[in-house]
């Protein structure tokens, strides 16, 4: 105890700096001014910078070669060199842990620049598409299929993509999963080709020689089926299709949920009430004529007569209802 108040008045100034209040005794015995972390109370937590992994083992010299403890910074990159040469930016944490620099969430990385590897790309070596001038830059590279893959687009030839005019976003045909150019599902995510329309020779849609030439809408491919649709007769029907129907084969089920806008029937009072577009539209085949009062009689028990008691004007027919009740309600 002697010893240790003569060496602190004889050494006279601590190494830490002015401003350090800590009480010496936490880090130092009487014996001599070296550390020792097993002997000492102090525990690195208790600052701002906790250690973990490799940083525990360190010597704290090694960060604080100064001794003035509170000089250390604590971002990674000062006291460690960016040997990606800025080109991923500060914030080293964003892909390492103080364990080790081996990168273990590539995947991830990927799938946050919006560029997942997937399929063929999964076996592909990193420096393949990242050409730098060293393998610890990643200069910012294009996510654009063609900006990889133009002397593949070029070199297509069944079908010939250049003279085709397809589009340059390969994505849109061919999938991200897929391991290759040929032999899998095509896409034609502009158009998807599902349920009825799963076909695999694109020139029964394609009849010309120009792909481009073709309009997305319903009618124009399926007029036949259009005029010979009787049950019910479409004739009324607009000639938007989807307005109806998916791409179902055998076009059913079909709803007409545009239906709403003008009268409710797959929402409000009406919905589940009834089966068969003809509840309301008796006349087979005419939509402008509907019925009410087949289905809200005018005369039974809690009848129409008595809500309306002291409704003037009140008549009993269908026209009449929508006119006072347009949404049934
Ligand atoms: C949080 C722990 C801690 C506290 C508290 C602490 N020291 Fe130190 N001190 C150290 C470490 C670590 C070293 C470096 C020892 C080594 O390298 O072996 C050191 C070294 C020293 C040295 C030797 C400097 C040299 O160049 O070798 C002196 C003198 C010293 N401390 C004085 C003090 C005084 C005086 C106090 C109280 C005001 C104090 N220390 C408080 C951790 C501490
Ligand atoms: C991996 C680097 C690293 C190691 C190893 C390390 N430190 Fe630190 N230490 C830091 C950083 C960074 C800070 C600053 C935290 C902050 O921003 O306040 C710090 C802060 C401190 C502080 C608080 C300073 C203050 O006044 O706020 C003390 C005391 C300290 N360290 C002592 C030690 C001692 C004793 C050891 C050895 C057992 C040690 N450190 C080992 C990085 C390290
Ligand atoms: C105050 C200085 C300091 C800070 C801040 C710091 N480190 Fe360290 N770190 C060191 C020192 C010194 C070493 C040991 C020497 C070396 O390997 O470079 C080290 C070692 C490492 C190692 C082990 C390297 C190996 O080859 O075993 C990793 C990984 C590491 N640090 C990651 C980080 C990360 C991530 C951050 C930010 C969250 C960070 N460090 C912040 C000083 C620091
Ligand atoms: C976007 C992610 C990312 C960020 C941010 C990042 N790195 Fe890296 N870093 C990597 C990848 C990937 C590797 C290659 C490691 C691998 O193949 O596992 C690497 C490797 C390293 C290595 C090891 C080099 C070698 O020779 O093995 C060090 C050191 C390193 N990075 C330091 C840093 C520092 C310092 C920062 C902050 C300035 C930083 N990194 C930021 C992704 C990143
Ligand atoms: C098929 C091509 C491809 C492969 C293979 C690939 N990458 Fe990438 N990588 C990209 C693209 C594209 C980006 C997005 C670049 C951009 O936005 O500038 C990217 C981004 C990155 C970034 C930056 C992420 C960020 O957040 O800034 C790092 C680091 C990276 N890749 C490392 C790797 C490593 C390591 C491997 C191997 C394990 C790898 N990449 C394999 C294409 C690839
Ligand atoms: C940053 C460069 C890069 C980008 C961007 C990129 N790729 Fe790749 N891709 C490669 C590399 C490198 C290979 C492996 C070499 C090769 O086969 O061309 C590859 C391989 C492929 C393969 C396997 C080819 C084969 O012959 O087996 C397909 C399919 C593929 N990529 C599709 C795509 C699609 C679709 C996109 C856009 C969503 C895309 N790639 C974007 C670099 C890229
Ligand atoms: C409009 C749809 C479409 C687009 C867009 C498209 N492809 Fe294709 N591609 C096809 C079809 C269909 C095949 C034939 C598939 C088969 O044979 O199984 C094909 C086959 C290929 C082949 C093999 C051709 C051969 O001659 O063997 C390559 C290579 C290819 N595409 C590359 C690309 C690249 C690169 C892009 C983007 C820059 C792209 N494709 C965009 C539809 C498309
Ligand atoms: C069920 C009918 C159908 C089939 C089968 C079909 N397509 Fe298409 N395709 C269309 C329609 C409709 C469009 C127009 C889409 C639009 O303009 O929104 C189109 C457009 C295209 C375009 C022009 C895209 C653009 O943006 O310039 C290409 C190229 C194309 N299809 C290629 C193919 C290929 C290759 C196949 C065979 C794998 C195929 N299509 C099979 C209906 C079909
Ligand atoms: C206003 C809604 C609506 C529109 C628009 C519509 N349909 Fe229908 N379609 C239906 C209903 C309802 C059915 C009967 C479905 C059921 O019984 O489940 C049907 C049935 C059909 C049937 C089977 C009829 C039968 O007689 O077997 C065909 C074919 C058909 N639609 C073709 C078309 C085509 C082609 C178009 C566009 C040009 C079209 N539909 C537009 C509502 C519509
Ligand atoms: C470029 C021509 C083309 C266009 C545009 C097109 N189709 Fe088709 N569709 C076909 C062909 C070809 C078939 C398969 C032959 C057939 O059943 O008529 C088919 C089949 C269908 C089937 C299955 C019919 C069955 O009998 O099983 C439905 C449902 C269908 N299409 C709905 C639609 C709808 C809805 C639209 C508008 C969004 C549409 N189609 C636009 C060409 C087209
Ligand atoms: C609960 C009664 C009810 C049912 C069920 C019903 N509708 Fe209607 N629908 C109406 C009423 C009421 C109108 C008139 C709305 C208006 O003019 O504001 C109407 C209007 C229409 C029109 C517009 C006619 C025009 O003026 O051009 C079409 C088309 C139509 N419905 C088709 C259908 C189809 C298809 C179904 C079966 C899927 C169906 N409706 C089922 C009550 C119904
Ligand atoms: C298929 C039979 C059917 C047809 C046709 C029908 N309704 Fe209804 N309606 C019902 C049923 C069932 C209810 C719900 C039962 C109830 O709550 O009283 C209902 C509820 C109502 C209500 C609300 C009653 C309440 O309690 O709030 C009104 C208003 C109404 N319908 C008006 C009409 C009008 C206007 C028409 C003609 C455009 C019509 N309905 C055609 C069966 C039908
Ligand atoms: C001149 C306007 C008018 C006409 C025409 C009319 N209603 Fe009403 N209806 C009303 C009013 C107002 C009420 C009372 C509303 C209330 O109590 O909220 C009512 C009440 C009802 C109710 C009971 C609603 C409830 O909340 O219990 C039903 C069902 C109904 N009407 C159906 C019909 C039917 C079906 C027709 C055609 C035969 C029709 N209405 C004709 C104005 C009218």
């Amino acid at each position: 105890m002697c010893l240790f108040l003569v060496a602190l008045t004889g050494y006279g100034q601590s190494p830490h700096g002015d401003d350090f209040v800590m009480d010496c005794a936490k880090c130092h015995t009487s014996d001599d001014w070296s550390f020792n972390a097993e002997m000492s109370s102090f525990r690195h937590d208790s600052t701002n910078f906790a250690l973990r992994g490799r940083h525990e083992q360190l010597d704290c010299r090694s960060c604080h070669q100064s001794l003035e403890f509170k000089k250390a910074e604590s971002t990674c990159i000062s006291c460690h060199g960016d040997l990606h040469q800025q080109t991923v930016g500060f914030d080293c944490a964003r892909c390492h842990n103080t364990l080790t620099w081996v990168v273990e969430n590539i995947t991830q990385m990927h799938e946050q620049v919006s560029f997942p590897l997937l399929g063929a790309h999964l076996s592909v070596d990193c420096y393949e598409c990242h050409k730098s001038e060293t393998n610890l830059r990643f200069d910012p590279i294009s996510p654009e299929c063609i900006s990889c893959h133009k002397n593949d687009y070029e070199g297509a030839k069944i079908p010939d993509h250049v003279a085709q005019g397809f589009p340059v976003d390969c994505s849109l045909c061919h999938s991200q999963t897929q391991t290759g150019w040929s032999g899998e599902t095509i896409l034609h995510s502009f158009f998807p080709l599902v349920g009825g329309h799963q076909i695999s020779d694109c020139s029964i849609c394609h009849t010309t020689s120009v792909y481009a030439d073709i309009s997305p809408d319903c009618i124009i491919c399926h007029i036949d089926d259009y005029n010979n649709a009787k049950n019910p007769d479409h004739t009324l029907f607009p000639k938007q299709c989807n307005l109806c129907h998916g791409l179902n084969p055998g076009w059913m089920p079909a709803s007409y949920s545009d239906h709403d806008s003008s009268f409710p029937i797959y929402s409000g009072n009406h919905k589940g009430e009834w089966n068969n577009c003809t509840d309301c539209h008796t006349i087979s085949g005419d939509f402008t004529s509907f019925s009410c009062i087949d289905c809200h009689e005018h005369n039974n028990p809690g009848s129409l007569a008595k809500e309306h008691d002291e409704v003037g004007g009140y008549q009993y027919v269908s026209t009449a209802c929508l006119g006072c009740h347009p949404k049934g309600d």
